[in-house]
Parts: C-alpha cells; structure tokens; sequence
C-alpha cells in the first residue's frame, strides 16, 4: 500500500477530485490517500491558505495529487499552487499535449510537450506599489534555476525518444533576463548533440504554434510564458479539460490538471474530469505502477473511441456519467 497525498482543492476541485479517486480506486490500485486542504476555505481556522501539514503530507510521501486552488484576483492571498511549487522547490513544469482519440480538433498530430521553469520569473512575486499610479514586478532569472530546467528538458528529451528541443523567450527585449535563460539553455544544449536544439521568440512560436504545431516537440520555456503557451497547447487538443500536468522536484512531485478551478461550471457537475485522470496516470508512472497507469488510460481513452464525452467537448455527459463510463470500460 502506498499513501499519496491528496489535495482537492475547490471550485470544481472536489467532483474531479471524487471522480479521479473513483477510477483510481475501481482500477484496483493500493493507494491510500492523505487528504490535505488548502486555499480560502482553510484561512479562517489556520490562519494560511498553505497549511504546514500540506507540505509535511508531500515531503513524507513523495508524491501529490492536485486539484485547483482559486487564487483571488489582484488582491487576497497569494497562490497557494505557486507557493507549494516554491516551498517543495518542484522547479519543473511539464505538461504533455497529445491528441486525445476521437476529440475533433484543428492538428490531428500534435504531440509537444511543454517545460516550464516553475520557482521564479514573475512568479517570485517581487512587486511594489511606487505610488498609487505606478506598480513594479520584478522578473526575476537565475542560471541555476535556467540550467536546471534546460537539464530537465534534455533528460527528458534523452529518456522519451524525443528529437528537438526549443528555448522560447522574449531575449531581443529581455536581454538580461531571458537572455541569461538563453545562455544557460545553449550552454546546456551542447551536452546533448543527439538532441536537435532551437530558439524562438515567443510572439513567433505562438503564431507558428496556431499555424503549424506538429513543428514542435518539446518547448522549454521560463515561467510566465510556460503558463501561458501551455494554455494554447491545451487548446490544440481540446481545450484545459483534457490538458494534463505535473510539478517535478528532486524529492516529491505534485501531478494536477492545467486548468484551474473553473467557477463558472462548479457545483454543476459540469466538469471533465479528463486532466486529472491522466495527471493520475502520470502520477501512477511515477510511483513505478506503470501498469496500472496503461489500463486506466485505454480504459479513459476507449471512453472517447466511444463518442461518450463531457461539454466542453460537445458531449452530453455530465462529470459522473462520464466517470462511470470509464469506469465501465475498465471491468471490460
Ligand atoms: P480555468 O482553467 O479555471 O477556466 C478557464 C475556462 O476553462 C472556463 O471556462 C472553465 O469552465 C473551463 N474549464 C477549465 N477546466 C475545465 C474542466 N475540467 N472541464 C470543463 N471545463 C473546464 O481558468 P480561470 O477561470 O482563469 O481561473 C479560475 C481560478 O483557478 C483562478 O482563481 C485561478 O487563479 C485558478 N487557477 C488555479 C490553478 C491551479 O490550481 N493549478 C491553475 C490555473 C488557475
């Protein structure tokens, strides 16, 4: 029996959540989860969104399953799930974009996987308010933290059969801080001469992403844009509900959907439960239960070959009918 951490989040964190476990758990898997709260709800009793027991539950188990977190907008807290990734120093993003069968979309071959540096840039949260019409945000890029994604880029590429890898920045305006990650990318990049290496501008690799995304295999990007572009992957392949996502460290991981917490479908039973299945099946990988992984997604993915999907996909089903549909083809 293995014991996972389980963080389910809000908005439509807990039916993703319940629909995830079920599966997981119909597919016979010896887990055992630890189920941890964060976010708003928490704050009145505990006085912070990211408890110390969320990241103690992490630490001790090695590996997390995620569902969003709503983080305010322009005022309130700060982001649990940008906090959690900072705390556990989870320093790689990656989220896989294949095509799923039988979702309609404009590619039919797009397989990119995009890598995202995930501890600073923006997201090291350095504001200061100079006065009440001037705002600053520090970009913050370091070499360690740049040639530690580039690493985990290659390795990835190495391990998974991969051919290219492209550095995506902003270094003709940024040329300090983009052009340091640049710099730490190239440096890197000479270690891996199997492994094809290119640069692009992200205004570019956003237009040539929308016109021809099968040029692409892995993109490695620093934070801001990592969110951003990945946004765009997932809508290559049917939008956030089947965009998948993992948060990588030297010691742990947290595997959670893309998307976030979707307010305006919560409590409707509206929500596509897709992400996080296969961020589960990820998760599976990791702790080594690869076969138990494959069953689920066939299982999941059979459910598409079937014409059964959720809204946001142009189908009927509602989250559960959905679940129990994959459910169904599990057993069979
Ligand atoms: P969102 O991803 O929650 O929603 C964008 C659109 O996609 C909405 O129309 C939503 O209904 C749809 N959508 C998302 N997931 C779906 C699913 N599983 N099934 C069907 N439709 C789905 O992005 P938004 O609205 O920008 O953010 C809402 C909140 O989530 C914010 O507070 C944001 O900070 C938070 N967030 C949390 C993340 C996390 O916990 N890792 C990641 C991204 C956002």
């Amino acid at each position: 029996m293995r014991t996972i951490t389980l963080i389910q989040g809000d908005g439509i964190g807990p039916e993703i959540t319940e629909a995830v476990v079920k599966v997981i758990d119909a597919a016979g898997c010896d887990i055992d989860w630890d189920l941890q709260t964060a976010g708003a709800d928490v704050i009145e009793k505990e006085g912070t969104p990211l408890p110390e027991r969320v990241l103690d539950s992490v630490r001790k188990n090695g590996a997390a399953l995620k569902s969003p977190v709503t983080t305010p907008i322009g005022k309130g807290f700060r982001s649990v799930n940008v906090a959690l990734r900072k705390e556990l120093d989870l320093y790689a993003n990656l989220r896989p974009c294949c095509n799923i069968p039988s979702v309609k979309t404009r590619y039919d071959n797009v397989d990119i996987v995009v890598v995202r540096e995930n501890t600073e840039d923006l997201y090291a949260g350095v504001e200061e308010k100079i006065d009440d019409n001037t705002a600053h945000s520090i970009k913050i890029i370091t070499r360690q933290a740049s040639e530690r994604i580039a690493e985990f880029a290659f390795e990835y590429a190495l391990k998974n059969n991969r051919k290219q890898v492209s550095a995506v920045t902003k270094a003709n305006i940024c040329k300090l801080s983009d052009g340091l990650f640049l710099d730490a990318a190239r440096s890197v990049a000479e270690k891996y001469p199997q492994i094809q290496y290119r640069e692009i501008l992200v205004d570019n690799c956003c237009m040539q992403l929308v016109q021809n995304p099968c040029q692409f295999d892995v993109l490695l990007l620093p934070n801001l844009y990592g969110d951003i572009v990945s946004d765009l992957t997932a809508g290559l392949i049917g939008g956030l509900g089947v965009a998948q996502g993992a948060n990588i460290g030297k010691n742990c991981a947290v595997f959670e959907p893309v998307h976030g917490s979707a307010p305006d479908i919560a409590g409707q039973n509206k929500a596509n439960p897709t992400a996080i299945i296969l961020s589960a099946v990820e998760m599976l990988n990791y702790i080594g239960e690869t076969k138990k992984g494959l069953i689920i997604k066939n299982a999941l993915f059979n459910t598409f070959r079937q014409g059964i999907c959720t809204a946001d996909l142009g189908g009927t089903y509602s989250c559960t009918a959905f679940t129990d549909a994959v459910i169904k083809n599990l057993q069979e």
